[in-house]
């Protein structure tokens, strides 16, 4: 039997014929067989407060990925008599709609498919479901990517994050969470002191200059519009349903795979991690209690550098590596990013006096998330192989390993026979149509 229920997405050529792109196609809408997806524990957050009487119908725009499916899981199933919750999400290479299957019978769950960059879809989400108030999630997140695809970045972080404040401006909503992240203030020497809301953004790779970016477009907004937006900047986010591009779930399913751990560089750059759990009960918070017009940093005091995590998941799956030959057979350094900030470091106090602080410990949410992807992390996605590579590349939903990538024909070598036959049918048509 199959783990998953999925259609046939291989690439086809116009007369039917299979094209082989040496490639993976994910598709975000296959389903787990029900047998499989039952077993999986329903995560969500422990936080719940008295309902907002201005809040009802709620968009959570990226609901399919990783941080959003947490927070929608935990908003519908925590608030299913006050609040509604629409998921919106484009079905990105990253995303998959196991996310929030469980939802599906709940009356107080939608899922929207549609593009953050399309005025349209926006208009017509909002309208429908009478929303009073956006969760901004959805993005190009991954930094690895943003270096080879930036145009992706700015245009779904930057325009995409632009239309949906237009919108909502037009449309009008008592609340307008924001998400964005502590790689907008850029790297923060050793040493350093935490940053503060109030700090300079000084991103450094495309990603968080996207970030930043969007970030002016909500702060003029703010100001031009009185639009009602919070902005929140979070650590790094790990857990169970994180794609498995970002280092932790990637660590865990090599070396589930008896495969060496592919580590960046020296291995010493150090990031701040929030289990998903608790940055759900963060984002609840600032929800019930945060103030309009404020940012708020989720800031960890979990500072782990990558070679920490190399060793932190050995140790879980009893791999010895004390000696340099040991942990040879199991880390192998590959290069680095074109540019790789050494830590991000963050000061949480304005939001510990809403009352949030981290529950979890990095220990014990690394282990729970072993566990998560120990039994589902191979079915959850499709296949995922090129997805633990280093570097590979992502067009759409179709995903190569990089050297795979680099010996594809170029454009124009590869405009080829459909290409060039799709060009001649479309000039045939316009001459019969007389344009
Ligand atoms: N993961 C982290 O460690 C982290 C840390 C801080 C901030 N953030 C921010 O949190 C947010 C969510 O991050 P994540 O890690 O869950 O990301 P993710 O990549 O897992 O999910 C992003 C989701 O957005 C959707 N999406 C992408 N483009 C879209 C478009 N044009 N229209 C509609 N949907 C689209 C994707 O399909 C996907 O479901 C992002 O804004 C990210 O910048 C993430």
């Amino acid at each position: 039997m199959s783990a998953v229920e999925s259609p046939d997405l291989e690439p086809r050529a116009a007369n039917g014929v299979k094209k082989r792109r040496n490639s993976t196609i994910l598709n975000p809408r296959s389903y787990l067989t029900t047998e499989l997806w039952k077993q999986a524990p329903v995560l969500k957050g422990s936080t719940r407060f008295e309902p907002l009487a201005d809040a009802r119908n709620i968009l959570v725009t990226g609901g399919a990925g990783f941080i959003a499916c947490w927070f929608v899981r935990h908003l519908t199933l925590t608030y299913p008599d006050h609040y509604n919750v629409i998921s919106f999400d484009k079905l990105d290479y990253c995303a998959t709609l196991n996310n929030t299957r469980v939802l599906d019978d709940s009356p107080n769950f939608t899922f929207e498919q549609g593009d953050i960059t399309s005025p349209s879809d926006i208009k017509r989400v909002l309208r429908k479901h009478k929303i009073d108030t956006v969760f901004h999630f959805a993005a190009q997140s991954h930094v690895d990517l943003s270096f080879g695809n930036s145009y992706q970045f700015t245009n779904t972080n930057v325009y995409g994050t632009h239309v949906l404040l237009e919108r909502a401006r037009e449309h009008g909503v008592t609340k307008f969470i924001h998400i964005s992240t502590d790689e907008v203030y850029g790297d923060v020497p050793i040493g350093a002191a935490d940053l503060a809301e109030t700090s300079i953004l000084a991103p450094t790779n495309p990603y968080s200059a996207s970030k930043a970016a969007a970030e002016m477009m909500v702060s003029a907004y703010r100001s031009s519009f009185k639009l009602p937006l919070i902005t929140v900047r979070s650590n790094n986010v790990y857990g169970p349903h994180q794609f498995p591009e970002k280092i932790i779930p990637k660590f865990i399913m090599l070396l589930q795979r008896q495969s060496k751990l592919l580590l960046h560089g020296d291995g010493s750059p150090t990031r701040r991690y929030v289990y998903a759990g608790d940055i759900v009960d963060a984002l609840d918070t600032i929800f019930h209690k945060g103030t309009i017009g404020q940012i708020y940093n989720i800031a960890s005091k979990d500072e782990i550098s990558n070679t920490e995590i190399c060793h932190k998941l050995l140790n879980i799956f009893g791999l010895p590596h004390s000696t340099p030959a040991e942990l040879e057979k199991w880390v192998q350094h590959t290069e680095d990013r074109p540019f790789n900030d050494q830590r991000y470091a963050t000061d949480g106090t304005k939001l510990s006096h809403l009352g949030w602080s981290p529950k979890t410990s990095f220990d014990e949410g690394l282990k729970i998330t072993v566990d998560w992807y120990w039994r589902f992390g191979e079915v959850w996605w499709g296949d995922i192989s090129r997805v633990l590579t280093s570097f590979p590349v992502v067009e759409g939903t179709e995903i190569w390993t990089k050297e795979e990538h680099e010996a594809l024909p170029s454009d124009s070598e590869e405009g080829g026979v459909e290409e060039n036959g799709t060009v001649w049918m479309k000039r045939a048509l316009e001459r019969l149509n007389g344009a």
